[in-house]
């Protein structure tokens, strides 16, 4: 039987491969899609949600949940990796959608359908999943487990010298989720940033002929030039596509059982997450991190999981 889904994102190109392979993975019911501020603002968010999924059509329509507090202004973006738009600057069309629903409430009308069986894939910042936990306090028992793209075990950021982008967004709701009573797995920088993808990578991706290749072309162009541009660097990191493999294909990747928390006041440190390594340790485990990757195979994974969408969009 297929797992259920939720994917919480903050599209971002990233987070829009990840979409294109879970929306059509055999293995998966992805049964709502909620937007979160992040990479973007969270108005552009919900727009590039409902975009994406237009555009890809996929067999099953997901949910789709939009963010609830459009005007937050967010403290932080990453439009000069993902481009204005937050896709690569492509300025998709989104039909006008009247009845849309807040995300908080979409996670949790969706997992209180099939209680224990959800798993939530958050690829974004966790503001979504706190407030739905505030919102209904049982949720966290009614969860199978949430998938967390986020944080850095060994203390190098992306968007701080100590922080990750997803973490630093909103530090506060990633400590109460690290405090929650859910099943927690957490795919941190140390292990996405191992999956390098370098030029290669275009000219697997499906033609674009077909939907997903139309839309995954021109945002992979603009990734790598965003990487060369104010990076350096020549190949990409795509950590959401990789987060996506972690929930499908838990055997590519090892992990440990530990006491994770998230630096909410630091000055130089808001954003860190901070793991309790000590051998003689007294903090009980409150989620499981990824500490070690096959790289080959998950960087197979991502390309077949791509080429699969590629064959059902052609
Ligand atoms: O730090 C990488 C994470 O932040 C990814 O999810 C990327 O899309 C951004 O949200
Ligand atoms: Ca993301």
């Amino acid at each position: 039987m297929a797992r259920k889904l939720i994917v919480d994102c903050d599209p971002g190109i990233d987070d829009a491969v990840a979409l294109c392979m879970a929306l059509f993975d055999p293995r998966l019911d992805v049964v709502a899609v909620t937007a979160t501020g992040g990479n973007i603002p969270g108005a552009q968010a919900s727009r590039n949600v409902q975009a994406l999924i237009e555009r890809l059509d996929p067999p099953r329509y997901p949910r789709i949940g939009i963010v609830s507090s459009p005007k937050s202004a967010p403290h932080v973006d990453a439009r000069f990796i993902h481009g204005d738009d937050g896709l690569g600057n492509q300025s998709l069309d989104v039909s006008v959608h009247h009845h849309r629903h807040a995300a908080d409430k979409v996670i949790i009308d969706e997992v209180r359908a099939a209680p224990h069986e959800v798993t939530l894939l958050c690829l974004g910042p966790l503001t979504n999943i706190a407030h739905a936990f505030q919102r209904d306090p049982e949720l966290p028992n009614l969860v199978d487990r949430l998938v967390i793209m986020g944080g850095s075990v060994c203390g190098i950021g992306n968007i701080t010298p100590t922080a990750e982008f997803n973490i630093y967004a909103d530090p506060i709701s990633a400590q109460q989720v690290f405090q929650s009573r859910t099943t927690k797995t957490l795919v941190p920088l140390d292990i996405t940033t191992q999956i390098k993808l370098t030029l290669d990578f275009k000219v697997d991706l499906p033609l674009d002929t077909s939907r997903a290749g139309q839309l995954l072309h021109p945002m992979v162009n603009f990734v790598f030039r965003s990487y060369h541009q104010h990076l350096g660097q020549e190949s990409i990191h795509l950590h959401d596509a990789v987060a996506l493999v972690a929930v499908v294909n838990p055997e590519l990747f090892q992990s440990s059982d530990i006491f994770g928390q998230v630096e909410t006041r630091g000055q130089l440190t808001s954003g860190m997450t901070v793991f309790d390594r000590r051998p003689q340790s007294h903090a009980s485990p409150n989620m499981e991190v990824m500490t070690e990757v096959d790289v080959m195979a998950v960087t197979n994974c991502i390309v077949r999981g791509l080429a699969h969408a590629g064959r059902l969009t052609g």
